[in-house]
């Protein structure tokens, strides 16, 4: 009986997960999504050419592996089938968990219309109805996707949905379709989706006893983790490692090797707390070297100095084996660079991640830079205060760096 491999983002998301998947996915035969929706955005480069995913997993690169998409994911329909046209010959290469709840037009709307009454409070969500489908699950009166086998009941329930939430869809001036709308769309979306509906945890379940190399893919980050992120500024799943047990179906001795996925600096797209955050020049450089702009929403990221205490908080959160440093590439050229070692809350100083993360004032230590690691595919061939850099990320965090990535292409990796 083999285990399944983990892929879990550290920081606030956009690490560069889709790259280390696809990467790493090469050698597995199962690569599997168990949280979060088409809010997620994983961009792969292979040999100059890009793919950005949102709902199918990152494994779909490679022709040999399966790849799920798990219970604990919410699928939007309509963004599934747009993405699914990239790929020729999906059928026994993608299968999608009869479980999963559907992320359905009304639920982006009902996101969009609850951030416009935030105004200045609003979370900055992807604006994708992640929130609203996970309420709805949660309030037990979402549609889950086996729904889509049968689609005159599924507009026969959503229609009595909408009857039954009248008075909240009007509140928040959010329009519904009309039955024959409705049936229209949902009639469409099961044309297409039905035959990649299934079982996935037997499938899943089945892979692992005959000892095949499994890959979870996680979407967000630690530090958007509804339990264990900066609430309310995160997104509605859990992120962490755990999270991919209750997304799929499996339990905690199923888990084999956790990876933490970090980037070299740190960034975060949308509202909430973010002690390292740069506002100066560094921060701008970070942001036009790294290309911060976000795959899903293309808003510009928010750029700052890697923060060794809110890494070592999530590498024990989600029980790292090692860490995958992305994008090390990009502090190129940089006199020197910060680390943030401890924070300070109310004049005290703490190496722990509070609660609260409000009134957190990063303590930083400066270290040298290096002129250049794009495109390094060696360990030995780093520059010396590269090495250093890790060596101190290492320490810092009580998790050893595994992997290193020196440019956005699958090849240009270092696996230690
Ligand atoms: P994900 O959501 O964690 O999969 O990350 P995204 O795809 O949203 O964002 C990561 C971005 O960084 C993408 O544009 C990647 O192509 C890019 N990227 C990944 N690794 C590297 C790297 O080592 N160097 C550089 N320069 N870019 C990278
Ligand atoms: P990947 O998988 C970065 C952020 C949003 C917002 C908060 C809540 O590409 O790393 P939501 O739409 O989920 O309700 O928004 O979470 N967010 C992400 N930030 N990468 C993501 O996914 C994200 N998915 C959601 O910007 O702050
Ligand atoms: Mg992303």
């Amino acid at each position: 009986m083999s285990k399944a491999d983990v892929i879990v983002g550290i920081q606030w998301g956009d690490e560069g997960k889709g790259k280390i998947v696809d990467k790493l996915a090469q050698e597995y035969d199962m690569v599997c999504r168990s949280q979060g929706g088409h809010n997620a955005g994983h961009t792969i480069w292979v040999d100059g050419v890009k793919y950005a995913l949102h709902l199918v997993p990152s494994g779909i690169l490679n022709p040999k592996a399966i790849n799920v998409i798990g219970n604990g994911v919410v699928l939007n329909p309509e963004s599934i089938i747009k993405e699914m046209e990239q790929f020729s010959q999906l059928e026994g290469r993608l299968f999608i968990s009869d479980c999963a709840h559907l992320n359905l037009p009304y639920h982006s709307l009902i996101d969009q219309a609850r951030e416009k009454l935030k105004g200045v409070n609003a979370i900055g969500t992807t604006g994708k109805g992640i929130g609203p489908a996970y309420s709805d699950k949660i309030n037990r009166i979402g549609q889950r996707a086996s729904a889509l086998l049968n689609p005159t009941q599924l507009c026969e329930d959503i229609m009595n949905y909408f009857d039954e939430n009248k008075v909240i869809f009007d509140a928040i001036d959010v329009q519904t379709p009309n039955k024959a709308q409705l049936l229209e769309e949902l009639t469409g979306y099961s044309e297409k989706l039905s035959k990649f509906i299934t079982n996935t945890t037997n499938m899943v379940w089945r892979a692992l006893e005959e000892n095949k190399r499994v890959l979870l893919e996680g979407a967000q980050g630690t530090m958007l983790d509804i339990d264990h992120g900066t609430y309310p500024f995160v997104t509605s799943s859990n992120t962490v490692s755990a999270g991919a047990c209750t997304g799929l179906g499996l339990n905690p001795k199923d888990i084999g090797i956790v990876t933490g996925i970090v980037k070299a600096y740190c960034t975060r797209v949308g509202n909430g707390p973010f002690p390292t955050e740069d506002f100066g020049k560094d921060g701008d450089t970070m942001a036009d070297v790294g290309k911060e702009f976000g795959t899903t929403t293309g808003r510009k990221r928010r750029c700052g100095w890697f923060d060794a205490v809110a890494v070592k908080h999530a590498s024990r959160l989600n029980g790292c084996d090692q860490l995958s440093l992305m994008k090390l590439d990009v502090l190129d050229g940089f006199e020197t660079i910060k680390i943030c070692t401890a924070y300070e809350v109310d004049g005290e100083i703490i190496d722990y991640v509070p609660s609260n993360m409000d009134n957190v004032k990063p303590i930083y230590e400066d270290i040298a830079g290096w002129d250049s690691v794009v495109g390094c595919r060696e360990f030995d061939k780093l520059p010396t205060t590269a090495k250093e850099y890790i060596q101190r990320i290492e320490q810092l965090t009580k998790t050893k760096v595994g992997i290193i990535s020196t440019s956005p292409e699958r090849e240009d990796t270092i696996i230690r």
